[in-house]
């Protein structure tokens, strides 16, 4: 079956508002001839409003990269979901190994992150992964099933339908070490196989699975080759309109 193929990019915390707009537009121009690839990126909070202004009226969409799960309240220098939808978010990444590792979230907050995100109308882009421990003690598959399980937990399949699911191997971001195409299928087929399990087969069958970690253009065509690979979550080589619109054009062409 043919799933249309995502690609994100990450920002990070990169980019001032003025960086922002340049590699927005540059990124606007470059791929004003993709028709069938979806394109978001995902810029720092304070970038939103400016990189939203850029790219609003083209296919390009606009994601943040984190958000509170509360409507509104006394939590200083937080985001609520409507903060972000209001910036032109469409997209938000939830649950990104950056976050569990250096902000405590775990998958009960990406759990309800993700209700969050849905109530407001907001797509979320849910992140699991193993750590390089974890793979080389050979739970890979356990750690991944718990992590999506409990960020999915209570949730219906029209639910589990609106999300795009990352498959981010932590020893592989950042790293320039990629997982093997054959690595990265096996991990995106079990997850498929367990969604399938969860709801059904239509779920299953649609929903997009990104992989992410040291993606860039030399690898990026190997990588989207494999059958349940639907897309890449973009760190590092998003930061280049170049490389990202690289990325993109061999993601049209598969
Ligand atoms: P890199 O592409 O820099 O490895 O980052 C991947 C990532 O964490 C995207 O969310």
């Amino acid at each position: 079956m043919a799933r249309l193929k995502v690609i994100a990019g990450n920002w990070k915390m990169f980019k001032t508002n003025s960086e922002a707009l340049q590699l927005a537009n540059q990124i606007k121009m470059k791929t004003t001839d993709i028709k069938n690839t979806k394109m978001i990126i995902c810029p720092p909070a304070t970038a939103l409003a400016v990189v939203n202004e850029v790219i609003k009226d083209s296919v390009v969409s606009l994601g943040a990269q984190n958000f509170y799960w509360e409507q509104e309240g006394a939590y200083t220098g937080d985001l609520s979901a409507g903060m972000i939808k209001s910036s032109g978010a469409t997209y938000v990444i939830i649950g990104h190994s950056e976050r569990r590792q250096y902000f405590g979230e775990t998958d009960e907050t990406v759990n309800k992150k993700i209700n969050t995100a849905l109530e407001n109308g907001l797509n979320p882009i849910v992140c699991v992964g193993e750590s390089l421990e974890e793979r080389e003690s050979n739970i890979t598959d356990k750690i991944v099933s718990k992590q999506i399980s409990g960020a999915l937990k209570g949730f219906n399949a029209a639910a589990a339908a609106k999300l795009i699911i990352a498959y981010e191997p932590i020893w592989a971001i950042g790293t320039g070490k990629t997982a093997t195409p054959e690595q990265a299928q096996e991990v995106h087929k079990m997850i498929r196989d367990l969604i399938r399990n969860l709801y059904d087969d239509d779920v299953a069958d649609n929903i997009i699975i990104q992989y992410g970690g040291s993606v860039k253009p030399e690898n990026a065509d190997i990588l989207l080759g494999q059958e349940d690979v639907d897309g890449a979550l973009v760190g590092g080589a998003c930061l280049k309109a170049d490389s990202f619109s690289e990325i993109i054009h061999i993601a049209e062409s598969l």
